[in-house]
């Protein structure tokens, strides 16, 4: 007998080109993955040292800043809109002792509280897809920068994978602005207020794939948590409220989705001329 789906069959349950043992040998071996902390070599590449002042834009409770004052010596400014984590963040830099080199305040990108041309190097990760007007918030950037100053951007963007139901769950659930998921905007938004792009570096699931070899597992662990969060739901509701719940949700799958390639996180090297 015959039907449609037999060719179909056969390709799925008939032999392959390559035994199971040959094609697990090429896929379960490690490409090699960059972790995250290339991001922070990358502003070092970039040559930042003690003389220069960093702007943290979205640097929530300056974990990163601080890092990156220590490590490099530089000045910093932090600036977000939530006053609970810059508080948390002051804290921070005062028990590490670097109240004379850096200071949280709250701000938003969009009207950053810095002068023109007074700052070295700005670092945006994983912020800007919240920025209702993307190109006034660059443009702040632009104004604060110096000449040949430099901005580094991580950003994750959706890819032709992300399918419209899911999107719109993501982008609702956590305050996302949709035209921000495209890299295409961000690049015309970009270069309309002055920036050259110097450089553009997909991350792809790199630090996703980094975080299982590595043991931290951190989305495998999401993915069960999504799991164990939609058979439990009845429970968890009522504890956490139904919009916590999905931002939870939601956070997850941000995590999964970048690692099957529905969002792709991108560092950029923007350069003011
Ligand atoms: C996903 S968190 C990233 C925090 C930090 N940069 C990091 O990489 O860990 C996004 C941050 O952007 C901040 N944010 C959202 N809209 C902003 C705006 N208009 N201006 C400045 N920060 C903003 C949020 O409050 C939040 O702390």
């Amino acid at each position: 007998m015959s039907n449609p789906t037999n060719v179909a069959l056969t390709a799925v349950y008939g032999a392959m080109e390559l035994s199971d043992e040959e094609f697990f040998a090429l896929t379960d071996r490690s490409l090699a993955p960059r972790p995250s902390g290339m991001l922070a070599d990358k502003l070092a590449s970039l040559g930042i040292g003690p003389q220069h002042h960093l702007l943290d834009v979205g640097c929530r409770d300056a974990a990163h800043t601080i890092a990156l004052v220590q490590r490099f010596g530089c000045t910093a400014l932090g600036i977000d809109p939530v006053a609970e984590r810059i508080a948390e963040g002051q804290s921070a830099i005062t028990a590490a002792g670097l109240d004379e080199q850096m200071e949280t305040v709250v701000g938003w990108i969009e009207n950053i509280p810095a002068a023109d041309a007074s700052v070295d190097f700005v670092w945006c990760r994983d912020m800007l897809n919240h920025v209702a007007e993307l190109s006034i918030g660059l443009a702040e950037c632009y104004r604060v920068l110096r000449p040949g100053g430099r901005m580094l951007v991580y950003q994750t963007f959706s890819t032709e994978l992300m399918e419209p139901k899911e999107a719109a769950f993501i982008y609702n659930t956590m305050g996302i602005v949709p035209q921000n998921q495209s890299d295409a905007f961000f690049e015309e938004t970009a270069q309309s207020v002055g920036f050259v792009i110097a450089e553009k570096d997909p991350i792809t699931s790199e630090w996703r794939e980094f975080w299982e070899e590595d043991g931290t597992r951190k989305t495998s662990e999401q993915l069960l948590r999504i799991a164990r969060m939609r058979r439990n739901r009845d429970e968890l509701i009522p504890l956490l409220s139904e919009t916590h719940y999905n931002i939870e949700i939601a956070d997850c799958l941000w995590g999964v989705y970048q690692m099957v390639g529905k969002l792709c996180p991108t560092v950029y090297v923007l350069e003011k001329e």
